[in-house]
């Protein structure tokens, strides 16, 4: 896939954040619900989409497949997704290579979708996700009959060719990961019989959540600490009308910096609190962060509240490793908490940050350093040496990796420190958090311009 020309984008310190925003759509959710109304018999709405770069690939790929998938532009200025399926085993032979972008989830779940039913596809992507291992899917997938062509190590492109009926298989998830669980119990949708996943560590469950709600029969039941997730084959989905909740790990960049810039008091609406997702407020909180919980209510069968944030002192603290899969894409923006709070922070258990859309251990290490920040790399995670709220001393460019949470976290950084941060490449915050900056500009409205703002 062409690059376009990188952007590079600097933030500065800034004045306190104010004020009351809402994030957009979860992307984990945007991704399933696309695809399950994609297979669902009848027409199924969805609200609050996220419209991002790795959620419009997905869209794409499912229109390619045969489903009816419209964007309307509602009169009150909102936006609404009619998707109208092709019912399960119904997705048809795509004219060309499927084109993913940037997008890890989309690849993986799309290659579950793709590998019980009797057609090929070819799989493309841009060069963060063209060097993620996708043998994780590749293996359990094969033994459900599928058969892959991938690029050297189990890489993008890679061609998948589907095979109906597949084989139901029973799969012991070898590492904590929810696409490699989707992957199969989506391939299990069309396979006769029970398809089953164990999954020892719980990773996040809106595929389990989604695809009881569209009608599939689908258990879970916990053996001794294990999670059992049997779904029956041959499914037939029923068209929902689903409402996307704010996505957390989007809302962890303003939480964090409403945290750490001084006089800061920001409200995030509508934010998805499912407790698989949840963890990095945990953690913020038990380091001392104010983080309040106003409103708590269920939206889409998922848990959500607005999160009233307010600049806090904050504690280093060793992050208890079995937390990491309800906040495996919240490091990067928790590295940068750490920089700024008392006493220094380890984060371990972390093998997981290597292989996400750049190595975000090394490609964290490398930019808090560059801004001044002492850092310790371990194989499976980093320690950091908190400045017990002094700025960073900033002044650095950061290489953001085409990886949209590493810019987005040092972005945050910029904001509190002394000298600004300059992002290498601010454009793949498109694929999960369009408006991001506008977002930031936002809380800092009330000061007046941003001249005006900026903080001397
Ligand atoms: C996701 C699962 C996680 C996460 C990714 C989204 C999902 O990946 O990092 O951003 O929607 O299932 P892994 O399954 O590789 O942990």
């Amino acid at each position: 896939m062409a690059h376009p020309l990188p952007r590079p984008q600097s933030f500065a310190r800034s004045v306190p954040l104010r004020g009351t925003i809402r994030v957009p759509g979860d992307k984990s959710i945007s991704h399933r619900a696309l695809m399950l109304a994609a297979l669902a018999i009848g027409e199924s709405v969805i609200d609050g989409l996220l419209e991002g770069e790795d959620v419009l690939a997905t869209a794409a790929a499912m229109r390619a497949m045969g489903a009816d998938v419209v964007r309307d532009a509602l009169p009150d200025g909102s936006v609404r997704w009619r998707v109208h399926g092709v019912g399960v085993g119904g997705l048809l032979q795509p004219q060309a290579a499927l084109e993913m972008g940037n997008s890890g989830t989309s690849t993986r779940l799309l290659m579950g979708l793709v590998a019980s039913h009797p057609i090929s596809c070819t799989f493309t992507g841009d060069a963060s996700l063209s060097r993620r291992p996708m043998g994780r899917v590749i293996d359990p997938l094969s033994r459900m009959g599928a058969e892959f062509t991938a690029s050297p190590g189990g890489r993008l492109p890679l061609m998948v060719r589907g095979i109906c009926p597949a084989v139901p298989i029973e799969y012991r998830l070898p590492v904590a990961s929810a696409q490699v669980k989707s992957a199969v119990l989506l391939a299990g949708l069309n396979t006769p019989g029970i398809t089953r996943v164990i999954e020892p560590v719980a990773t996040r469950d809106h595929s389990e959540r989604m695809l009881k709600g569209f009608g599939a029969g689908l258990t879970v039941e916990q053996v001794e600490g294990a999670r059992i997730i049997s779904i029956r084959g041959e499914a037939e989905l029923r068209a929902q009308a689903i409402t996307v909740p704010g996505d957390p790990s989007s809302a962890a960049f303003p939480v964090v910096a409403a945290l750490l810039v001084p006089g800061s008091e920001v409200t995030i609406a509508n934010v998805g609190l499912n407790p698989t997702r949840a963890g990095l407020f945990e953690v913020l909180r038990a380091m001392g962060g104010d983080i309040r919980l106003v409103d708590e209510r269920t939206v889409g069968g998922e848990p959500v509240a607005d999160l009233v944030v307010r600049h806090s002192a904050l504690r280093g603290m060793d992050v208890p490793p079995e937390l990491a899969p309800s906040m495996i894409d919240e490091f990067p923006i928790l590295f940068v908490a750490a920089a700024m709070a008392e006493g220094r922070t380890v984060m371990r258990g972390l093998e997981e940050l290597r292989v996400k859309e750049s190595d975000r251990l090394t490609t964290m290490a490398t930019g808090l350093r560059a801004c001044g920040v002492g850092v310790e790399e371990l194989p499976d995670g980093l320690i950091v040496a908190g400045r017990g709220g002094d700025p960073l001393p900033g002044g650095a460019t950061v290489a953001a990796m085409l990886d949209h949470r590493i810019a987005m976290s040092f972005a945050v950084a910029g904001l509190i420190a002394r000298d600004p941060i300059t992002i290498d490449d601010i454009a793949p915050v498109a694929t999960s958090f369009p408006g991001f900056q506008g977002m930031l500009a936002q809380l800092t409205e009330w000061a007046g311009p941003p001249e005006a703002a900026a903080a001397s």
